[in-house]
């Protein structure tokens, strides 16, 4: 990775060490410009300005402090500098080659006039498409150890926008989104996934649209060491207000100075496009520090999973329950003959992801513990390390060795991290020891240490040293129920993605997602990296796995939407969800979920509306092949693609896999057609969507 410095520019504004200066101070780039004020009681207030457009009025900044003696104010400005940076980076793998970081930094140091004369610093970057700001804690006579009550940060917003939110469960991102206006925000009706929100309290990535044509998005980079960021809606005044997850002890950080926060995050644009295609949240994590990175691997993976999610299989070996996991002899265990990780299922799924060129098979319920592991709030319920009797780990690491296919470790914890954290050396070791390259984690259920949430200051430094750790053995994550991600994959490459929102396995087990559904995510929770979304479910309708269980159970889209998932929803791994007999029925479509790429040279995000609809472009890392997603919500559309982004001069052999005539998500969802035609940069391609549909292309160089 390298970086090229282009322009630093350092400008002091020479105040003497206590002059009080309440003029204000600004930075901009392009459109995006910020002021930052001193409010005449000496509160450090900020705005934020998109061309003419309001995008945050004066909103309040600072911290509380549990010694009562934080940065609430009265404070004053003793010195002020801008610096001008322009640089450029290659990320390890995403969706470009090459990203540009061009920001002006403010940064303002602050002073409390009367005793204890704290300082504060706040640092702010603005770039084309927003702005970035932290506080900083320097190191100071006075103030070493210091524990965080409340962050006081407001995003002030001038009007009453439309927002695609869910509630502010400190334990679960795992909703479906409500589109209302910041008026309406009211997460009572809502049914909890873990915790009952406030009714005004929901998440970020939040996004908003407002009626003079703006769309904001508000998140965080660089999560490290402090709880998630939550916020307050005042529905009156549409008011944003920061709100920490507390820690059991009710306290929100821990900290010792010199320390910084998270960055907050607004991302603005008026092209909704434009808020995907951000870079911002990446530009504010810091690069990292592995020392090599060829060891990782943007993969695609299939695995004994989803039999279990349609009731096909089963985690468990056994029927009993009220196990204990040390003194279990589980050979005595009587098998329940649903087990899905016995040794020949997955020798079943290795042919298969050998025989189409699948990297990896996920195989989860390997190990014990799976008969007693859910709600119990128990400490004890997996050791990491413990095959059932009919999973033989070493001879299916051969088998898949012989076949080039690696196995993926799973590892659910039942959010028993105590547990973990005293078996992850030994764990890893066996990952190490058995070829396994990669990890899947899980935080199912409540926190252990009890009252713990899974989006607090410990948790957070669970995730970030668990990634670290993981790190340090050359191995890869994917974390599930993990807290949201902030761009932290660009300091820890290993951590491909997380889940940290609903995925597709929802269809399997609920009322399922909505054809909106989708449309949504890549402007919230994909903001801060990527989402392993398991698409690539085929057999739609879930009634033939298992009747009685999956009586009126379906996916919420077509097959062809499923396609275009793998295009419109960044990872660099990506699961082919579905049961390989799905897959066989429709080899002709499973081509595309085996040509598609996980990494990229270019993206374009070619035409887009948060809740409506998406189109995307990639060009395959390394290759001369672009491959088109498009997707809609519930409603049919018409989705003109111009293929001016291709070579020029250059012909391609395009194959567009559409949906069925006659297609929809709910009556005819599996009906795709499959048709090949010549393009170049000239063409212009008509892609008609069914309710809930898409439409995926690849295009490579014709005559190949
Ligand atoms: C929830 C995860 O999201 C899912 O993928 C996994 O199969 C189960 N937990 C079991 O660990
Ligand atoms: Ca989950």
């Amino acid at each position: 990775m390298k970086n090229s410095l282009i322009v630093v520019l350092l400008l002091a504004t020479g105040l003497p060490a206590t002059a009080q200066n309440t003029a204000p101070l600004t930075a901009r780039l392009d459109k995006v410009s910020l002021t930052f004020a001193l409010s005449p009681n000496g509160q450090p207030t900020y705005t934020v300005q998109f061309g003419p457009k309001s995008v945050i009025k004066s909103s309040r900044l600072g911290l509380t402090l549990a010694d009562g003696k934080g940065f609430d104010g009265p404070l004053e400005v003793t010195g002020s500098e801008t610096k001008d940076v322009d640089e450029s980076w290659n990320p390890v793998w995403g969706e470009v080659k090459t990203i540009r970081n061009h920001y002006q930094q403010l940064t303002v140091h602050l002073h409390q006039p009367q005793a204890p004369g704290r300082r504060l610093n706040v640092v702010f970057r603005v770039f084309s498409d927003g702005v970035g700001f932290r506080y900083e804690v320097p190191q100071q006579p006075g103030l070493s150890y210091f524990t965080v009550q409340e962050e006081l940060t407001e995003f002030n917003l001038p009007a009453n926008h439309k927002a695609f939110w869910i509630p502010g469960d400190y334990d679960s991102n795992e909703y479906s989104y409500s589109t209302t206006r910041l008026s309406e925000v009211n997460t009572t009706p809502i049914e909890a996934i873990q915790q009952k929100a406030a009714p005004n309290r929901i998440q970020t990535p939040l996004m908003l649209k407002s009626d003079d044509g703006l769309y904001v998005n508000i998140h965080e980079a660089a999560l490290v060491n402090y709880p998630a960021m939550f916020l307050n809606v005042d529905t009156k005044t549409y008011g944003l207000r920061s709100q920490l997850v507390p820690d059991a002890t009710g306290a929100k950080a821990y900290l010792q100075a010199p320390e910084h926060t998270p960055w907050r995050t607004i991302v603005v644009s008026d092209k909704a496009p434009e808020v995907l295609a951000s870079k911002l949240i990446l530009n504010l994590n810091e690069p990292t520090k592995f020392p090599t990175t060829d060891w990782i691997k943007p993969q695609k993976f299939v695995g004994v999973w989803w039999e279990m999610h349609v009731n096909k299989a089963s985690w468990n070996y056994a029927d009993t329950s009220n196990i204990k996991l040390a003194g279990t002899d589980w050979n005595r265990l009587k098998p329940n003959g649903r087990h899905g990780a016995n040794t020949a299922n997955v020798k079943r799924y290795i042919d298969f992801a050998a025989q189409h060129g699948l990297q990896s098979v996920l195989v989860e319920g390997w190990n014990v513990g799976w008969e007693d592991w859910a709600n119990n709030w128990k400490e004890e319920v997996f050791d990491f390390v413990t095959p059932y009797p009919d999973f033989n780990v070493t001879e299916l690491q051969q088998y898949a060795a012989a076949k080039g296919v690696q196995l993926m470790m799973h590892h659910e914890t039942s959010g028993s991290v105590t547990n973990y954290e005293r078996r992850q050396d030994a764990a890893y070791r066996f990952m190490k020891e058995h070829n396994y390259a990669a990890v899947k984690t899980g935080y199912v259920g409540r926190i252990i240490p009890r009252g713990e949430h899974h989006d607090g200051q410990w948790m957070v430094n669970h995730f970030n040293h668990t990634a670290a750790l993981l790190g340090q053995n050359q191995l890869m994550v994917d974390m599930h129920e993990s807290v949201r991600p902030t761009g932290l994959h660009r300091t820890y490459p290993n951590w491909l993605a997380s889940e940290a929102a609903r995925g597709n396995e929802f269809n399997a087990w609920s009322t399922g997602n909505l054809p909106e559904h989708e449309t949504i995510l890549p402007f919230t929770r994909l903001m801060g990296g990527p989402m392993d979304y398991t698409p690539g479910i085929f057999q739609i309708k879930l009634e033939s796995w298992n009747p009685a269980q999956n009586k009126g159970r379906q996916v919420h889209t077509t097959l062809v939407k499923q396609l275009a998932l793998y295009v419109t929803m960044y990872s660099p791994v990506q699961m082919a969800a579905d049961l390989p007999e799905a897959y066989e029925q429709h080899l002709d479509a499973f081509q595309f979920i085996k040509d598609v790429a996980v990494d990229w040279d270019d993206t374009r995000i070619l035409l887009a509306e948060p809740g409506e609809f998406i189109t995307t472009a990639r060009k395959a890392k390394g290759k001369e092949e672009w491959y088109i997603g498009s997707i809609t919500d519930e409603n049919p559309r018409q989705q003109v693609v111009k293929l001016d982004f291709l070579t020029p001069g250059q012909q391609y052999e395009a194959t567009i896999y559409a949906d069925g005539k006659g297609a929809s998500w709910n009556k005819n969802p599996q009906a795709y057609q499959i048709r090949k035609q010549k393009v170049n940069s000239k063409s212009v391609l008509k892609l008609q969507l069914a309710a809930g549909g898409g439409a995926a292309i690849s295009l490579k160089p014709a005559g190949k």
